[in-house]
């Protein structure tokens, strides 16, 4: 049986002024009529695939489990991190508390993604599953179309060839990369972007952090012994969850793990982190223009117009390449090659509170 634990606890600031502190763009409707969170819960909703744990902060519980209702979800685990740690620290809390299951196979996965084509989503996530069960730690590899300085890096022996999906060793793993390091990996052609993805057994799992992250282990473990329920939750100990230090998975693990496997994914993902790439996976129309119900656009080119607002009217004339995003209390509008910068404007406007 596979457990997916599903990660949901991150703020995704690149996405303002959608994605909010209080509701950050994986609980947001970003490419369609439901959630990147409530795609992620059905998406593994199949055979041989147990229910979720989502690990998620304490304040979206209740976001999280009005949208798992919604995604039909039977019987969730929902883990209430007091305060974000980071993924390393959730993904240990979620082991920790299947640690009388160490044959349990976990598959891992971030909520801030689009795939197109689940069914080949989940041929590769059976693949994985035949590596994890001999005891191999699994990445899942996107082949890259751009330098991209956001993803972490996987380095395979050999280049990828062939179109089914099988395990392959890892060289190395790399996150998120300097651009001039990011422009190598994609000439040559040995690495695929990570997906966030994961699968293990738990055993592995936790033995990989015993070796490689031993300082989580107390203050995490000491976090899942003392837990307790509240209503549907299950409530991790404050004290010594915040005593943890603030990691992600990738830094904590993967990077200096040197017996990692990648499975390559071929399935139409899409890390849905900026609003470029809301705009490229988007519905465009014949001008590449991009946009919501409560929008005009008159002459405008390569363009994302959003209202998130019923009562707010957005107008686009004679626009290119911009993107314009307009909330009840904010209004964003941006060149669209410089949309990764809306992460320091976040910065700024917290920092004149
Ligand atoms: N529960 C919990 N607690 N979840 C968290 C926390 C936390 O403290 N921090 C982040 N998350 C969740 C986010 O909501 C997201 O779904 C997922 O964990 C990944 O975190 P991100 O913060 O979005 O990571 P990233 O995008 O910078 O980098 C990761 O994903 C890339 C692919 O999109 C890395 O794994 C990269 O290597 C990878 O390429
Ligand atoms: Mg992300």
């Amino acid at each position: 049986m596979i457990h997916p634990v599903i990660l949901c606890g991150g703020s995704g600031t690149r996405l303002w002024p959608l994605s909010r502190k209080s509701y950050p763009k994986q609980f947001a409707q970003l490419n369609g009529e439901t959630s990147l969170f409530e795609q992620t819960v059905k998406r593994v909703q199949r055979p041989g695939i147990a229910d979720p744990i989502v690990v998620t902060h304490t304040d979206y519980r209740f976001i999280v489990a009005e949208q798992l209702q919604t995604a039909g979800a039977d019987a969730p685990t929902i883990m209430i991190e007091p305060e974000a740690r980071n993924t390393a620290p959730a993904i240990l809390a979620a082991a920790l508390s299947l640690h009388e299951q160490p044959d349990t196979i976990m598959l891992v996965m971030p909520s801030d993604h689009a795939i197109a084509d689940e069914d080949a989503f989940d041929q590769a996530v059976r693949v994985a599953e035949q590596a994890a069960e001999a005891g191999k730690l699994i990445t899942f590899g996107v082949t890259p179309d751009r330098a991209e300085t956001g993803y972490g890096y996987l380095e395979l022996f050999d280049p990828i060839t062939g179109t089914v999906p099988c395990a392959q060793p890892l060289k190395g793993f790399v996150e998120k990369p300097e651009q001039a390091i990011a422009d190598e990996f994609l000439a040559s052609r040995r690495h695929l972007w990570n997906a966030g993805i994961f699968m293990f057994r738990v055993s592995e799992i936790l033995e990989a952090f015993e070796v490689l992250c031993p300082r989580l282990m107390m203050p995490v473990r000491r976090a899942v012994d003392g837990a307790r329920r509240d209503l549907d939750f299950f409530r991790l100990d404050e004290a010594p969850y915040k005593m943890a230090d603030d990691i992600s998975i990738d830094y904590a693990i993967m990077e200096v793990c040197e017996t990692l496997s990648v499975i390559p994914l071929d399935c139409g993902w899409s890390d849905l982190g900026s609003w470029a790439s809301v705009w490229k996976t988007g519905d465009a129309d014949e001008n590449g223009v991009v946009q919501n119900g409560n929008t005009t656009s008159i002459d405008c080119k390569n363009t994302l117009l959003r209202s998130e607002t019923d009562g707010v009217q957005l107008v686009g004339i004679g626009l290119n390449n911009i993107t314009a995003i307009a909330t009840g209390d904010a209004v964003l509008v941006a060149d669209m090659s410089k949309s990764e910068n809306v992460k320091t404007a976040v910065k700024m406007l917290k920092a004149e509170k």
